[in-house]
């Protein structure tokens, strides 16, 4: 079966999105990265404790660790594979940050494929669950190595992969190159994913049949429309999809919201959501209005009633605007 997966987004895909996303037809998720370092050091830690949460309702959940050092990383895949909540370690060597990659890990990985090696043979052998890994095409345009990558990730033991067609050099900018993603499932066994760029069911369904992928891993594309994974699911099968209405899209901002209050005190989930919102309405005639009024309440309950009464109106007017901005967190992923 084609899977379509939601890609780790840190700062993003945390278990109260994760779950609404699941609950759209997600078929996988993984958490944001979490560093195998930090982990070895404070397995306690409360910003660790807080990645590693997942709720009972959420569907199949890999773990994602991010480090250098191959017996560090071992080590976490160690503990953390004995914890019941996850099914499987998906290793990052893909993050373009500057102080994650510049330093050697992510994607800085993808420049030393000896101690990437190294990391990859000591996690499997670590870890009592399948190992995974997330790469991009190399560093730079000149130096695309990521079909060696793939079939080292091979001979260590390295169950299934996601390709995300980008460089490091390249951040989020351009496009992703999905014939280099092809090259990756004609060159290896596993399963490879691929992942750049999917923000339609179209998109998600040429690239699956133009390449004949395992599946699509989506990061940006979900970002305040978890319907995607609904949306192409119909697809795969043939069927059309109904689009959320303007009610519907706020309705589903509420229920995120009310996750995570749930879950978070207070002040910090009113400045997460802040984000969340401005996604879900995009688009929305009064959109941007709407967000800036959201952007100085400081109280669950204004915004609450602020959205219902945005709602009530944008649904008696058509939809305008492009597709979503999609911000990007500089730094991040
Ligand atoms: C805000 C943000 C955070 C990210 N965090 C991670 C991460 O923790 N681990 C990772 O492997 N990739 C991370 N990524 C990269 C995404 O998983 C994905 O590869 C990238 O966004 C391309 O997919 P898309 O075009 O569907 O968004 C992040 C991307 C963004 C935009």
């Amino acid at each position: 079966m084609r899977e379509v997966r939601l890609a780790p987004l840190a700062g993003i895909t945390d278990w109260p999105f994760r779950l609404l996303c699941f609950e759209q037809g997600c078929d996988c998720a993984c958490t944001e990265m979490v560093s195998a370092l930090g982990y070895v050091y404070a397995p306690r830690g409360h910003a660790t404790l807080t990645l590693l949460e997942k709720n009972e309702g959420e569907g199949r959940l890999l773990l994602q660790l991010f480090g250098k050092d191959p017996d560090v990383m071992a080590r976490a895949a160690e503990a953390l594979s004995q914890d019941a909540r996850f099914a499987g370690i998906d290793l990052n060597m893909g993050c373009p940050a500057h102080k994650v990659a510049c330093s050697g890990e992510g994607s800085g990985l993808m420049r030393t494929p000896e101690v990437a090696g190294a990391i990859m043979r000591g996690v499997v052998k670590a870890s009592r669950l399948p190992v995974s890994v997330k790469f991009r095409l190399g560093w730079d345009a000149e130096h695309i190595n990521v079909r060696d990558m793939a079939r080292l990730a091979e001979d260590c033991g390295v169950s299934e992969m996601t390709v995300h067609g980008r460089t490091r050099v390249q951040m989020y900018s351009g496009q992703a190159d999905w014939d280099r993603i092809g090259e990756v499932k004609q060159a290896v066994k596993i399963p490879v994913f691929g992942n750049g760029d999917i923000f339609t069911a179209e998109q998600a369904l040429h690239r699956l049949n133009d390449y004949g992928l395992d599946g699509v891993v989506i990061g940006r594309g979900a970002m305040g429309n978890p319907w995607l994974f609904a949306q192409i699911r119909s697809a795969l099968r043939g069927e059309t999809f109904t689009l959320p209405t303007p009610r519907e899209k706020v309705e589903m901002a509420l229920r995120h919201y009310r996750l995570l209050l749930g879950w978070k005190p207070e002040r910090i989930a009113v400045g997460e959501m802040r984000k969340h919102i401005g996604w879900y309405i995009h688009g929305l005639r009064g959109a941007a209005r709407m967000r800036d009024e959201i952007n100085k309440m400081n109280r669950p309950e204004e915004v609450y009633s602020a959205l219902m009464s945005f709602a009530e109106q944008a649904e008696a007017l058509p939809e305008s605007g492009p597709l979503p901005p999609y911000g990007i967190e500089r730094g991040k992923g």
